[in-house]
């Protein structure tokens, strides 16, 4: 979702800021826009639709700036409509302002300032804010913002210019990622560390309710209580390269193709084969805690909901500890029941779904400890959970999550591992457990090998308005995945069901043109699944199996198969949900749908 990038330096402040918001563009916006100081003078410019608008807008005018602020703003409060683009500019054309996060209590703030005198603009929440500085700016930009935010209510991660206060970028958060990086004689701010990496790669992560005053030789982090504040320096693991496209037409093609490495990175060191032992370093300060769990919930949105759906599987059954998957918008609302020996585990690729981190406090308000599974370090959720298991992948750019479910789950097989040590100490077969995970990089390497066969698929089905998932037991949560993929991308209606389920309802959908793809894997339930494709193909549905290596009968029941290698059941969802990955990609681009920024989504959804 909305992205903010801040420059003061020695730079053109043009350029950087227009390649810092082209960075964040995969998080998903509808509009955007730049603000600079030029010769005491503020400028401004703004556009609905792609960065690029932007960019033909500022080109049309020579800047000469060395500092400002850039937005890419995705609607919630007010249409994506040039006036309720970002920056929002007080009402002498003085101050400058762009902010991600929500004020909740704009209504109340809009009258006390209209009332005021204060003229508005736009729809948005964001525009009490600058008006608010405005109102509070005796002669310092800091201390005015320091005053208008203690006024609203809500969250908000902010950066703001003043000709009244020229040479600094004011910063300040409150639930909204803000983060400040480090050059030569040269400063940056940004929500996202991506648009950062051409430049630096040391940063300071702000915390909530503190404020950072830039300027192009120093910088200072107060609290907003004007209290200075002491912050390290860290430095991010990630670069460039690692946000480019490598030569592959899509981001999400690119990451579909990273997994069997992105797996490889994730196990590195976490695993000893010889020992037969696992480690994760982020959770050897728990281990006491650990062992007394008798009960786990797992919370996040989306894909890596579904992850958490193998992860209970996958617990239940090499644990044996009782485990619940909630969508963590739910959990916090409905008065969840948690015990001191509940451990509740946040799943979130980005670290800042702002409901899976609601979610996670109220079970730390509530007493239960706190592992949380990310990718993004220093992203909020990994910052406030007791411990935590990074999955050291690389970014995902492409709004479809596609490596970074397959490295969750593998991720979970790991904690379930290290619990059933930590538990046992050992494991009749737990080098096979080890050795089969460590296959699975080359397998997913073999599936990737056949991406043509996907292709040809994909040919025969492009044209289809629906389309339904079909697995059971640890392939459920894989249809789930297959479906939300391809309506995410492809805007094909599709649905994810239990296999079994599809007698109670969905079965009535089924005709000539619905293809269902089936997850007809050789494990406990295949003789059931086998029904179930039969229950399809008798009402004249079409069936693309995915099926293990070497079933040659299902070929006679089905109109397509899609071979996966053999592995043990648990792990079979790193290598179903491959071909699914694919399907929806190569659809999805033969439809000619945007695949990196499908229409209304974002990367990663900051509002509740
Ligand atoms: C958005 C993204 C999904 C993601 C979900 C949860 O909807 O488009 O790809 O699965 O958020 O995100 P998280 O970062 O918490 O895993």
């Amino acid at each position: 979702m909305c992205g903010i990038v801040g420059y003061i330096g020695n730079k053109d402040a043009k350029d950087v800021l227009l390649n810092g918001i082209k960075r964040l563009e995969y998080r998903g916006y509808d509009s955007s826009g730049i603000a600079f100081i030029e010769k005491g003078i503020l400028r401004y410019e703004k556009t609905v639709g792609e960065v690029k608008e932007l960019e033909k807008k500022c080109n049309g005018n020579t800047i000469n700036a060395n500092m400002g602020i850039v937005h890419s703003r995705w609607a919630t409060h007010g249409a994506p409509t040039v006036e309720n683009a970002h920056p929002h500019v007080d009402c002498h054309g003085e101050i400058a302002i762009v902010h991600n996060g929500i004020i909740e209590n704009y209504d109340y703030l809009t009258t006390y300032l209209t009332e005021k005198g204060h003229i508005f603009k736009s729809q948005t929440d964001t525009e009490v804010l600058v008006h608010l500085i405005e109102e509070n700016f005796i002669d310092c930009i800091e201390e005015a913002v320091m005053n208008a935010v203690k006024m609203i209510e809500g969250t908000y991660g902010i950066a703001v210019i003043s000709t009244k206060d020229p040479g600094k970028i004011v910063a300040a958060r409150k639930e909204s990622p803000l983060i400040i990086g480090i050059g030569n004689r040269e400063y940056f701010i940004t929500s996202d560390v991506s648009a950062l990496l051409e430049h630096t790669r040391n940063v300071i992560y702000l915390d909530n309710h503190e404020i950072a005053i830039v300027t192009q030789d120093n910088y200072e982090i107060k609290t907003i209580e004007n209290i200075p504040t002491y912050k390290t320096v860290e430095e991010i693991i990630w670069n460039i390269d690692m946000i480019e496209k490598a030569g592959f037409q899509h981001f999400m093609l690119k990451e579909i193709h990273e997994q069997p490495q992105a797996l490889q990175k994730l196990m590195r060191g976490r695993i000893d084969g010889d020992k037969g032992s696992i480690k994760l370093g982020g959770l050897t300060n728990c281990e006491k805690d650990l062992l007394a769990v008798k009960r786990i919930v797992i919370v996040a949105c989306g894909t890596s909901w579904h992850a958490g759906l193998v992860g209970e599987y996958m617990l239940e059954e090499l644990v044996r500890i009782p485990v619940e998957v909630e969508y963590a918008s739910e959990f916090r609302y409905r008065n969840p029941v948690l015990e001191k020996d509940t451990l509740v585990m946040a799943i979130s690729q980005s670290g800042e779904t702002a409901d899976t981190l609601a979610a996670m406090r109220e079970a730390k308000s509530k007493g239960s400890g706190v592992v949380s599974l990310c990718n993004v370090v220093g992203s909020s959720i990994a910052r406030e959970a007791d411990a935590g298991i990074y999955l050291h992948i690389g970014p995902e750019i492409g709004v479809a999550s596609t490596k970074a479910f397959t490295a969750q789950v593998a991720a979970l097989y790991l904690f379930a591992l290290h619990m059933l040590l930590l538990k046992e100490r050992k494991h009749p077969r737990l080098m096979e457990m080890i050795n089969k995970i460590k296959s699975i990089p080359d397998k997913i390497q073999i599936i990737l090998d056949k991406e043509d066969e996907i292709r040809n698929i994909a040919e025969i089905y492009k044209d289809k308005d629906h389309a339904l998932y079909l697995g059971r037991g640890y392939n459920y949560p894989v249809a789930l995945e297959g479906a939300l993929k391809l309506k995410e991308i492809s805007y094909i209606h599709a649905e994810g069901y239990p296999a079994a389920e599809m007698k109670h309802g969905p079965i009535a959908l089924i005709d000539k043109n619905m293809p269902v793809i089936v997850i007809a894997i050789k494990d406990s339930t295949y003789g059931k699944i086998v029904n179930n494709i039969e229950e399809v193909k008798s009402r004249k549905g079409k069936v693309i199996a995915i099926a293990t290596e070497g079933d040659e009968l299902i070929k006679e029941k089905v109109d397509h198969v899609f071979y996966i290698p053999e592995t043990l059941n648990v792990l079979t969802p790193l290598l179903s949900v491959i071909p699914l990955q694919l399907l929806a990609y190569h659809i999805a681009v033969m439809r000619g749908c945007n695949v990196d920024k499908p229409r209304n989504l974002a990367k990663s959804v900051t509002v509740e």
